[in-house]
């Protein structure tokens, strides 16, 4: 598959051996976490600069250790820079591949789910900074992306479903086929036909970050499905217990939810989101204790609210979906309060 961006294009190329990911990129610098290096040893010959496992890594001092260490390493203009590890190796090695010398050649190895679906594809690369997540970052086209669905095998079962939650995002926002393909037989672990699914998603990602590369028309924010009340429960959760996929499939849920009560979305699609999440290992209500005002007070202030309302990707019906930009924040509260209280009555158990 090929991507066009402004920065040229590049091939995402599908790879069915480990051993043959072991031979690319002869010259290259790897970086990598700690797991990595453990589940594959052939890493110490390829003298992979391993960080530790985490978000925690996305960080400037990581960052900044990783520029002293190509300096050190005698990298030029021309070394190529290869992340080998998930979203955050990603996020983190591409940024040091844009910045190292004002750019040098980025080769992306992929290795959990959310990273073969997600975040390999679009350039958008970056760390954290204590004020919030990503908020230091930059555009960076790889000169090609390798996937080897095999990676999979030695991925914690847990990984594997987060990475999931962003196919059902695919399905849901843009793939009505997909959706019914997973809702009537739901994905396995070493299920066959993860291979397809990638190249599915990637494609639907690629065809809406090539319509929208930088984020100004709008259309990439319809990928933000389910990410507004999510990254209101990943951080009203302090970025602990729950993973982002988790997160997101409630959010798809409660999103959903919101849009069937605004009158955006086709009555009965909320119940038909929540068995999809369900059936691939993802939780579907709010965590307990959280509280509703506290997660619209950081849904107010996301980078995702426009001065008229609140930006949301709401679902029209089962794999379409529409930006929709100046939703009234007061009736987004009504919808989850709505919502939550019809969850419970959901979670009582029955006569
Ligand atoms: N750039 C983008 O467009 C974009 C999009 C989505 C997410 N992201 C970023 O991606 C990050 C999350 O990525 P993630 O979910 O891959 O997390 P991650 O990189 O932390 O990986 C998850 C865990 O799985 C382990 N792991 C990964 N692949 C493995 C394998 N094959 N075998 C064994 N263990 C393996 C890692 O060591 C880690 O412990 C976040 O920082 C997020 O901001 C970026
Ligand atoms: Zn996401």
């Amino acid at each position: 598959m090929n991507i066009r961006t402004s920065q040229g294009s590049y091939d995402i190329t599908f790879v069915d051996s480990i051993n043959a990911l072991n031979q690319a990129a002869e010259n290259a610098i790897w970086i990598t976490d700690d797991n990595l290096m453990a589940h594959y040893p052939w890493l110490v010959d390829r003298h992979a600069i391993a960080v530790e496992p985490g978000e925690g890594s996305k960080d400037l001092r990581t960052f900044g250790e990783l520029l002293e260490g190509l300096a050190m390493r005698g990298a030029t203009r021309k070394t190529p820079i290869v992340a080998f590890g998930g979203g955050v190796v990603g996020d983190l090695a591409g940024f040091v591949a844009a910045s190292y010398m004002r750019g040098v050649p980025f080769i992306q190895i992929p290795t959990s789910l959310l990273a073969m679906v997600d975040s390999s594809v679009g350039g958008k690369v970056g760390i954290d900074l204590k004020a919030g997540k990503n908020l230091a970052g930059a555009f960076k086209a790889p000169q090609e992306v390798l996937i080897c669905p095999d990676l999979l095998k030695t991925l914690p079962e847990r990984e594997f479903w987060n990475g999931m939650a962003e196919v059902l995002k695919y399905a849901l926002i843009m793939d009505a086929d997909l959706f019914e393909n997973l809702t009537n037989h739901p994905i396995q672990i070493g299920d066959k036909r993860v291979p397809d699914v990638i190249q599915t998603c990637i494609a639907h990602k690629a065809k809406v970050v090539q319509q929208d590369e930088f984020e100004t028309t709008g259309l990439r924010a319809i990928l933000n499905f389910g990410h507004t009340v999510g990254h209101a429960i990943e951080a009203e959760m302090g970025y602990q217990e729950w993973l982002h996929g988790e997160a997101i499939a409630v959010g798809m849920v409660a999103e959903a939810s919101i849009g069937e009560t605004l009158g955006f979305t086709k009555a009965g699609t909320t119940i038909q989101v929540q068995n999809l999440m369900a059936s691939h290992n993802l939780p579907t209500q709010l965590p307990k204790n959280i509280d509703i005002e506290a997660l619209m007070h950081r849904m107010s202030r996301d980078k995702k609210r426009t001065e008229s309302g609140l930006a949301l990707s709401l679902l029209t019906d089962i794999g379409t979906c529409k930006l929709q930009s100046s939703v009234d924040p007061e009736r987004v509260q009504q919808a989850m309060y709505e919502w939550v209280e019809a969850s419970r009555v959901d979670e009582r158990p029955r006569d």
